[in-house]
């Protein structure tokens, strides 16, 4: 569980950084070039099935661990106050994966399914820069996020992402081993640094262009 959400935070972090050239203010130029590459480059695109592959043994094993603790306690205590000993986002890390998953459903239609898989995207549109030819996934991303219900689903699921951060972050160097108090303090200030930073950056995109501040 560790080594997948810890795989799956790295993604996080190329996905975060590309998508923020959007913030670049050169018209989507930066961002279409990453897009594109990101899309053809052979090592990515392989990369893209170990990914999807380590979101799916991720899945698998949260489930697997979920029903294990359901199990071992399967008459509920009749008083318990599991808020004594840890946060109610510890607790509700299935649930909160669920929501994100759901996010990622409609995220995977809205982008990858279209550009990716089956290539029709809604403008169609392309730009040419130097001479090549560039789809232009920021036009695109553009009109989607010009629906409200869209944007507010969006925030909603880095909501989401920002609570499961909190706990899976910390948790995963813990259940490696690294809970020394040494670097237990700074493990746990970098992972809620990490939550909050990763969560509000993808969250300002569909804001950002919902309200024009981005051309
Ligand atoms: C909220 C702001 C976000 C925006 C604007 C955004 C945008 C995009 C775009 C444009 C693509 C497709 C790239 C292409 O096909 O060329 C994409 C792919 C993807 N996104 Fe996001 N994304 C956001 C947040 C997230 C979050 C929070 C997650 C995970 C929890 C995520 C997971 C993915 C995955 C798994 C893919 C497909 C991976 C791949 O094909 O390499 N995205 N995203």
């Amino acid at each position: 569980m560790s080594l997948t959400g810890l795989f799956l935070i790295s993604f996080l972090v190329i996905h975060c950084i590309i998508n923020a050239t959007i913030f670049f203010d050169d018209g989507g130029k930066t961002f279409n070039k990453f897009a594109h590459f990101m899309g053809t480059n052979v090592i990515i695109r392989t990369m893209e099935i170990v990914l999807f592959a380590g979101l799916l043994l991720h899945i698998i094993d949260g489930l697997l661990i979920y029903f294990q603790n359901k199990k071992a306690r399967p008459i509920q205590y009749v008083k318990e106050n599991a808020a004594a000993s840890s946060k109610w986002y510890s607790r509700s890390m299935a649930i909160l994966g669920t929501l994100i998953l759901l996010f990622l459903v409609m995220h995977m239609y809205h982008f990858w399914l279209r550009s990716r898989i089956t290539g029709l995207t809604i403008l169609d549109t392309h730009h040419i820069y130097d001479g090549h030819t560039y789809e232009n996934m920021y036009g695109e991303m553009k009109f989607i996020f010009t629906n409200l219900w869209v944007v507010v689903i969006y925030v909603l699921g880095c909501i989401s992402l920002f609570w499961h951060l909190l706990h899976g972050f910390k948790s995963a160097f813990q259940s490696l081993g690294f809970n020394h108090h040494k670097y237990k303090h700074a493990i746990a200030f970098s992972g809620d640094a990490f939550s909050i930073i990763i969560s509000a950056i993808f969250a300002s995109m569909p804001i950002a262009m919902y309200l024009g501040w981005i051309a």
